[in-house]
């Protein structure tokens, strides 16, 4: 891959959020050239052993809910070989069992290709074991078992590719139409996550572009509905610290992102939608320096995040309505008000424009999206030694 150096970055006490990086060749050729070694380039050739190296170490963690298994088919034949895909579904089960129905094209898809895999039903009782086995009991409701939304099937996902020695994780939804974007987030995810020299780190996507039909044409917008207000928000926060205006951050709703398993097991996380940007407030709590970090030899290493631009529109399916659109804005910005680093001002102007929007009413109070503790504290080694793999839905062993 031929890439821009990550050469800007906007610092918050530990945390580097490096500046997009614009990708300049996907495959980036065969032989290292030599004369990316000179200190004057701005672009860097990541070879094809350095990418390997880290997707052989990358499991993929794939959410799914009701999705189309042809696009779910797509994104599988998008994930590199050597990564390994987890599939964590939300699926229904009554009265069709799509879960069932998606096992089975996973099954016969991987059997072709030979591709080790995991597939599991996020509601199962397997799935809850391995949580309470661990002791981590937060996200298991009345029933007792992991509660529905998208964020907690990626803690699953984040779970399992740890108990299996993956060093890195990354996320990829599943209703994305284009296997080529599919590949090249997964790509983007390695030679993102291969620029750190700490060993907690992200690499988060930022679209291209979102095609979209306007006037019988097609118009590719930069911005998605969501992420330009997450965006303004996060870059508010921290120009109120820092006391310049910045645009560093543009990844605040980053579904297609990846991290080291050290950072992934550091972090905080919120419930369902606000996931991505809560990613940022956890960031900034944590290893910010305004409060004390519960992880000083983090805080010591530091901590680097990646954007990287991709090439291809990012095509997904639309349809999902504007309730779940301002749902999603309501989430991203509540973890923002909520958090107790942010600045009065802030969370004055989040109200004036969730209300300005009408997302919540004049004397409404924002909802406070459920957390998550780090997953450092849960017992692995327990829940590992219980967890017998082979109930756990369809698995080939890796
Ligand atoms: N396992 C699981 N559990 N998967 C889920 C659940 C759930 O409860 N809910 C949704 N998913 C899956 C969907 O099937 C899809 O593959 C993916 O999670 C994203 O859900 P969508 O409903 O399609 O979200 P979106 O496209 O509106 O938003 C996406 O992009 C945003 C950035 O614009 C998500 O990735 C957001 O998290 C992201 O912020």
């Amino acid at each position: 891959m031929r890439l821009e150096l990550p050469l800007r970055a906007e610092r918050f006490g530990a945390n580097l959020f490096y500046h997009s990086q614009k990708l300049f060749e996907i495959d980036g050729g065969y032989e290292f050239d030599s004369k990316f070694a000179s200190p004057f380039h701005v672009i860097q050739q990541i070879t094809r052993e350095r990418l390997y190296e880290i997707e052989r170490d990358m499991a993929i963690v794939i959410p799914i809910k009701n999705e189309r298994l042809r696009l779910l088919e797509g994104v599988l034949c998008g994930i590199p070989h050597d990564c390994l895909p987890i599939i964590v579904s939300n699926s229904r089960q009554e009265p069709v069992d799509r879960f069932r129905m998606e096992c089975n094209m996973i099954d016969s898809f991987c059997r072709y290709a030979k591709k080790k895999y995991i597939s599991i039903h996020q509601r199962s009782p397997e799935m809850a074991r391995i949580f309470e086995n661990g002791g981590y009991h937060d996200i298991l409701d009345d029933e007792g078992l992991v509660r529905e939304g998208k964020a907690e099937g990626m803690l699953a996902g984040i779970v399992l590719a740890n108990l299996l020695g993956k060093r890195y994780v990354g996320f990829i939804d599943s209703d994305n139409y284009f296997p080529g974007a599919v590949f090249e987030y997964a790509r983007l995810f390695s030679a993102g996550l291969s620029q750190a020299k700490s060993p907690f780190s992200m690499a988060r996507i930022q679209w291209h572009s979102k095609p979209k039909i306007v006037d019988s044409d097609l118009f590719f917008a930069k911005w998605g509905r969501v992420s330009r207000i997450t965006n303004q928000y996060l870059n508010q926060f921290l120009s109120y610290y820092s006391g310049y205006e910045t645009d560093a951050l543009c990844t605040g709703n980053a579904g297609e992102h990846a991290m080291s398993m050290p950072l992934a097991l550091l972090l905080d996380y919120s419930a369902g939608f606000s996931v991505e940007a809560y990613h940022f407030v956890s960031l900034l709590e944590k290893f910010g320096g305004v409060l004390p970090s519960p992880f000083p030899e983090a805080t010591k290493s530091g901590i680097e995040v990646f954007q990287m631009e991709s090439r291809n529109p990012h095509l997904h399916v639309v349809n999902k309505g504007d309730a779940h659109i301002r749902e999603m804005i309501h989430h991203s910005l509540a973890v923002l008000f909520h958090s107790e680093i942010c600045p009065v001002r802030l969370k004055k102007e989040i109200l004036r424009e969730l209300r300005r929007r009408k997302i919540v009413g004049k004397d409404d109070v924002l909802l406070a999206p459920r957390k998550y503790p780090a997953l450092r504290g849960m017992d692995f080694d327990t829940a590992s030694k219980m967890t017998d793999w082979a109930l756990l839905g369809n698995f080939i062993p890796v």
